[in-house]
């Protein structure tokens, strides 16, 4: 071997070694050459400590480090010491290692961005050179709290009698929501594997195998349009119970979230988590993942405005439609270039049309509609908003769940954009979206198709309405919602093979495509099943939450880019002619 095996690692010279000899192993982090001392930082993954080198005393040694460059590997041996200018920013800032020897193990090129935690660089080339990406602290630290995270799970799980089992891989195609990723089969031509969206049917048929309580910290596979908390492959801390109801699940899994707070953030958290309807959700934020950790609540004024002149009010409210507003506070300041972009903004959710009533300081209104309403109509939707002088109404009428997904979008938007957001960012909440609808209609489809999914219970007292109006039954499914994001979705299942058959027959499938998809389920749910639930979290955006990233690609060490790239490795590729015919498949490009 021709370097020095370290004996402490750079983040852990402390004063238990002063005046000691060490050797440490790592990256060169900067060099400062001040001419009477050669300074210079070494990095590892506990940390980085300074090292330095006396010209006058040690001459060979400080032509030597003329070679020295950031991110070359090296050894170094010398004597800790107290630093002459501490550095309160790092936990070895006291110390230094007077160098007595150091050797260059391997050089590096110059890096195309530095190695630090604050760095603008475009988040491509960080992508393609991952393996810098990952050198700077910032990021190693993700790594560490998701490494703790899994540890926590399997602990926490394990301590409940729950059975780790892995489930296939490479599993059979039974698309619902997101498309599959396909693998073809070389022995089976013409027939293809999926990868797993998730385990459910899997972990659903352990229940009947009487596995009793089974979870898995597991990679799921969609090919969805990507964004900033969405990965085509993901991981899942995967739960199922058996002879449950939907309380017994809810409280494991606040018992499993407190815990991961207590122990990763040192954070008390109280349980159990607020329960909220979806209706009300909805009909207060205008979200099923509503971000409780500011107000803005949407008001509903289609009765004060029943009456109003303005042709949009009255024929939405004819049509069954609704008007809802929200006041966003102190932005009676907004520009007409503001408005409009809140404008555009709001089309992308479906929103035709934005009106709005600025209410300003000195008492007076502006407002497009202001020519449509009455003194009084102004004057109760001043009340109903609890609006003030300076604040901004936002208002949207059209089909309900519309409406209200417009000004739930617009809330966030307009959270952000004042700063709210950020003010509340150290804050957490922890909340239970439940009562979900068990089916919604797909315009596009022109068929139900189940919100969650399609194992999902309808509800006890719900189930004679399947046959009258599937739209309102409601389901046994609940979602877990941190701070507006949905980091779990899980729910009370079907273990009726009847009551699963007519599930099928409700979004669209024929006996005999439900035999064909899922009539191993079907069978399977013949042989003694239990009552069983579960859900199944995203871990990924657990990390997420507790390391404040906004960036899913933070928390994943190769992630793709939201065109489904691998930019460090160059995945997806093509593949040889030949790899394509031994698969008995031809492009049709
Ligand atoms: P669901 O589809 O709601 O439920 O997924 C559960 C959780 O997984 C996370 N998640 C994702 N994270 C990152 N990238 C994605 N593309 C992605 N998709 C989902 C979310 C979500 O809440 N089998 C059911 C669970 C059950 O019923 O037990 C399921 O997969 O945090
Ligand atoms: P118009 O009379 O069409 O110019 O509309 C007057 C105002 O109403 C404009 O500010 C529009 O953006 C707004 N508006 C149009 N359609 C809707 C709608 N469906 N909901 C709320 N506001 C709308």
């Amino acid at each position: 071997m021709n370097w020095c095996k370290r004996n402490i690692k750079c983040g852990e010279i402390s004063d238990s070694q002063l005046n000691n000899e060490v050797v440490i192993n790592g990256w060169v982090d900067t060099v400062r050459n001040m001419g009477g001392m050669i300074f210079f930082d070494v990095r590892d993954r506990y940390g980085l400590v300074q090292a330095v080198i006396e010209p006058e005393k040690n001459p060979e040694l400080a032509e030597r480090a003329k070679e020295l460059r950031s991110e070359y590997v090296i050894w170094l041996k010398g004597v800790v010491r107290k630093r002459e200018n501490p550095n309160p920013n790092i936990p070895t800032g006291l110390f230094e290692i007077l160098t007595n020897d150091f050797g260059i193990i391997n050089k590096s090129e110059v890096p195309p961005f530095e190695i630090k935690n604050n760095i603008g660089t475009n988040e491509e080339i960080k992508l393609r050179y991952r393996y810098l990406d990952l050198r700077r602290p910032i990021m190693q630290n993700y790594f560490i709290v998701r490494n703790k995270l899994y540890h926590i799970t399997h602990n926490y799980f394990f301590e409940n009698d729950f059975v780790e089992v892995e489930t296939p891989v490479l599993m059979k195609s039974t698309p619902e929501g997101a498309r599959d990723f396909l693998v073809p089969s070389r022995i089976n031509k013409g027939k293809f594997y999926a990868l797993p969206q998730s385990p459910q049917i899997y972990k659903q048929i352990l229940m009947i195998s009487g596995f009793d309580r089974y979870m898995q910290i597991v990679k799921c596979f969609r090919d969805e349009d990507l964004r900033s908390d969405r990965q085509p492959e993901f991981t899942q801390i995967d739960v199922e119970m058996s002879f449950v109801d939907r309380d017994d699940v809810l409280s494991l899994i606040e018992k499993y979230i407190a815990r991961v707070w207590k122990e990763v953030l040192n954070i008390e958290i109280p349980t159990p988590f607020v329960k909220m309807s979806y209706e009300e959700a909805m009909t207060r934020f205008g979200s099923d993942k509503p971000d409780l950790r500011f107000g803005m609540e949407i008001r509903d004024l289609s009765d004060v405005v029943f009456n109003s002149e303005f042709k949009v009010f009255a024929e939405t409210l004819q049509n069954g439609g609704k008007i809802y507003a929200i006041n966003a506070k102190k932005c009676s300041d907004f520009s007409r270039k503001q408005i409009d972009e809140l404008t555009e903004f709001a089309k992308k959710y479906g929103a035709k049309g934005l009106a709005y009533i600025k209410f300003f300081q000195n008492g007076e209104i502006n407002s497009p509609i202001a020519k449509f309403l009455s003194e009084n109509e102004i004057k109760s939707i001043k009340t109903v908003l609890d609006a003030e002088e300076g604040d901004l109404i936002l208002i949207s009428s059209d089909k309900k769940y519309r409406t209200l997904t417009i000004l739930g979008a617009l809330r966030l938007e307009i959270a952000r954009r004042t700063g709210i957001l950020d003010s509340v960012k150290d804050n957490f909440s922890f909340h239970w979206v439940v009562d979900f609808p068990l089916l919604e209609f797909d315009e596009e489809a022109n068929r139900y198709i189940a919100m969650h999914h399609p194992f999902t219970s309808p509800m006890d007292q719900d189930i004679p309405l399947l046959d009258i109006s599937p739209d309102k039954v409601r389901a046994k499914a609940y979602d877990l919602v941190i701070n507006g994001s949905e980091v779990g979705g899980g729910s009370i299942r079907i273990h009726d093979g009847e009551i699963q058959k007519k599930l099928f027959e409700l979004i669209g499938l024929d006996e005999q495509s439900a035999e064909n998809k899922f009539g191993f389920l079907l069978r399977a749910l013949k042989f003694g099943a239990p009552p069983h639930g579960g859900i199944a979290l995203g871990l990924d955006r657990l990390v997420m939450i507790l390391t404040g990233t906004d960036n899913i690609r933070d928390v994943i060490a190769f992630p793709k880019t939201t065109t489904g790239l691998s930019l460090m490795d160059g995945a997806p590729s093509e593949v040889d002619q030949s790899q394509l015919d031994e698969l008995g498949i031809s492009l049709k490009l």
